[in-house]
């Protein structure tokens, strides 16, 4: 184990200040938001915690990654303001190399005692959660795949695709999955996927939504009740209401209205009924509901 002294903190502070510009300069303000949020008067010990936790854990095998070349793959998405943020403290957000090569790392990290196998048992876990008869899944804000691809390997008759805003997470996910071959991807906005009405079975959403401002929490689960069919299952996970604040150094701007999410309000307003609590860990809070028959 590291020992977190004053000066560490000072070295990875200085380190997170002067980051590389990304690949995809979205934002001038985004450098200001960080150092704000470094210099800001709080404890970094949560912060400090996962960082030094992020070293220690072994990295997946990505092979060469020509980022110009997948990039250039992906349409246009128009990018919602409350998007293009710091999200984490790195510069460019979700939509940076940096955030998808230290995805899987950092969910280790921050789920390291939360389960034998960490971030990946927890996946395991969630899976479990949907029916073996579901043919048709969506993991909205799917990240790098590692809900969507345990889910699909669970139930292999089933097709998972992973909804994600990200085309850096895409890419990473691609590379990591490959031989899951019931697991697609989708480039989009969890709150349009253009899909259909009544036409999923079942949808997932791990740590998505505190990443959102509330209009658009409500926004993204209006759409998976609109998509799913009647009867279908929504399972939501996501950090204790006070977790963004103990890991402070980390941008995270919807972290005050994340103080007041209650789960069950959230998904009963939304119309879900049959709302059940599933205790997987002490760090999440995860919940079922169902769109009414
Ligand atoms: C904290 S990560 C969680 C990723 C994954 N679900 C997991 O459990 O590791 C949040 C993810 O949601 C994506 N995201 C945020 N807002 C989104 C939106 N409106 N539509 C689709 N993806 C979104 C981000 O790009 C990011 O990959």
């Amino acid at each position: 184990m590291v020992e977190i002294t004053a000066e560490t903190i000072n070295q990875v502070i200085t380190g997170m200040k002067s980051q590389p510009q990304p690949r995809w300069k979205t934002s001038a303000i985004q450098q200001q938001q960080i150092e704000a949020e470094l210099d800001s008067n709080t404890p970094k010990d949560g912060m400090m915690r996962v960082i030094t936790r992020m070293q220690f854990q072994s990295a997946p095998d990505l092979g060469e990654i020509d980022w110009d070349k997948e990039l250039a793959s992906f349409e246009k998405l128009a990018y919602p303001d409350y998007y293009l943020q710091p999200f984490h403290s790195l510069l460019g957000g979700y939509l940076s190399e940096r955030a998808a090569l230290g995805n899987r790392a950092g969910m280790e990290a921050v789920l390291e005692n939360a389960h034998p196998r960490k971030s990946l048992g927890i996946r395991d876990e969630i899976s479990q959660l949907f029916p073996p008869e579901a043919r048709n899944i969506l993991d909205m804000g799917a990240g790098i795949g590692d809900d969507a691809a345990a889910i699909a390997r669970r139930i292999p008759q089933s097709t998972v695709t992973a909804v994600e805003a990200s085309p850096f997470m895409i890419i990473v996910g691609h590379h990591l999955h490959q031989e899951v071959p019931n697991l697609k991807w989708k480039h989009g906005l969890a709150e349009n996927t253009e899909l259909p009405d009544n036409s999923v079975d079942a949808i997932n959403m791990t740590y998505l939504l505190h990443e959102c401002p509330d209009n658009v929490k409500q926004l993204i689960l209006k759409e998976c009740l609109r998509i799913l069919k009647p009867g279908g299952l929504v399972v939501v996970s996501d950090s204790l209401n006070g977790d963004l604040h103990s890991h402070r150094g980390f941008f995270e701007p919807y972290k005050e209205q994340w103080l007041k999410v209650n789960p069950d309000k959230l998904l009963r307003s939304a119309g879900f009924v049959g709302i059940k609590t599933c205790q997987i860990t002490h760090r999440i809070w995860t919940r079922m509901g169902y769109k009414p028959k």
